[in-house]
């Protein structure tokens, strides 16, 4: 049996043998001491391809989320985020434990919140609330099925935030999958806030890290909180190295993923029992309905197994598949032809 085709996560890729090959002969140095100049380039060249002042590296898209959250706000403060959002559904409840803030949930399209949720949400100025001091969005949207905003709609957020003196957070995990889908550049994106983060280790193809950027006195209060966590790396030049080279060599190449994702959501629309539109499929996330009388999504998900094809069940009747660097079109093909089969005998 071939080895399997992995869709449940474009954080499942594994590093190539080039990636490798530049790790092993990284420059390291103590990072706590600021002297690894692997992470120091690393987070230079970040900061310039965000077009801010300052980058910080960190093990995870979490710690970066979770870091933005801290440096933005006080205790008691409100944040507005999309109720499908990373930091609401999927941080374990850390930005109630390491900020002390209440979250306020916004319902979007597709993921996508529009400026006018945003200022019909902010708080009065009344002791009975949590005062709102930071809005968060998240380009692309997992959970929206790797949708984009629009630029003009980050824009307008910006200038409703401005108006009522509001920060802004990007969790940019998959900015870069914005970025390939739109031809626009990261710093288009992340002049509107006041904190972006971006993950190296999902569509990149690092093995590990995140960045978070912003100016330098917010980098430097992020530092000190990463410290708090425990998140100083070290020699982890090793693994800038990768990043470093997940920037120089795997950005062009997200739009493979993008049309594969696009070959899987056509192959699917035209399967009896499943539903989607191709439509909606932007970059590299698929997320499909079946709506087959005898099948839901982890049975289907089971059976997928067997053929030797992973996906992830999202809810009990959608699945969600993501094509990323180690998946090719012959992979996504044994996909369609796995589901097709299943939905043939069942
Ligand atoms: C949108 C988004 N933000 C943040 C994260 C967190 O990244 P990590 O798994 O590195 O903590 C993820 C992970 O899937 C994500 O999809």
């Amino acid at each position: 049996m071939p080895s399997p085709v992995d869709l449940r996560s474009d954080t499942v890729t594994k590093p190539t043998p080039e990636m490798r090959e530049v790790m092993t002969k990284a420059p390291v140095g103590d990072d706590v001491f600021g002297e690894d100049p692997s992470i120091n380039a690393l987070q230079e060249k970040a900061a310039a391809l965000l077009g801010h002042e300052d980058a910080l590296f960190v093990p995870s898209g979490t710690m970066a989320n979770q870091l933005a959250i801290k440096v933005l706000t006080r205790a008691g403060d409100e944040v507005l985020l999309e109720a499908g959002s990373h930091p609401y559904n999927s941080e374990s409840g850390g930005a109630a434990v390491f900020s002390s803030v209440q979250l306020h949930v916004l319902n979007g399209k597709r993921g996508l919140l529009e400026p006018e949720q945003i200022e019909n949400a902010i708080r009065p100025d009344d002791i009975h609330c949590a005062p709102t001091r930071a809005v968060c969005l998240e380009n692309t949207h997992n959970r929206g099925g790797g949708s984009i905003y629009p630029i003009e709609t980050v824009a307008a957020v910006r200038e409703v935030a401005k108006s009522h003196g509001l920060s802004m957070h990007l969790d940019g995990a998959r900015l870069f999958n914005a970025c390939a889908a739109t031809g626009l550049k990261p710093s288009d994106y992340a002049q509107y806030f006041d904190t972006v983060s971006f993950c190296l280790s999902k569509g990149l193809g690092a093995p590990v890290g995140s960045l978070i950027a912003g100016s330098k006195p917010i980098i430097k209060e992020a530092l000190r909180w990463r410290k708090v966590l425990g998140g100083g790396m070290r020699q982890a030049g090793i693994l800038a190295a990768a990043g470093i080279y997940a920037l120089d060599h795997h950005v062009e190449r997200l739009v493979e993923d993008h049309s594969n994702a696009k070959l899987l959501a056509q192959g699917l629309s035209e399967l009896d029992g499943i539903e989607i539109d191709p439509v909606d499929v932007e970059t590299n996330i698929v997320i499909f309905q079946v709506t087959h009388p005898r099948l839901n999504a982890s049975n289907v998900t089971n059976r997928l197994k067997a053929h030797g094809v992973l996906v992830l069940p999202w809810t009990s009747d959608q699945i969600r598949a993501v094509t990323h660097l180690d998946v090719n079109r012959t992979g996504v093909e044994r996909a369609l032809t796995a589901i097709e089969t299943i939905l043939k005998e069942s």
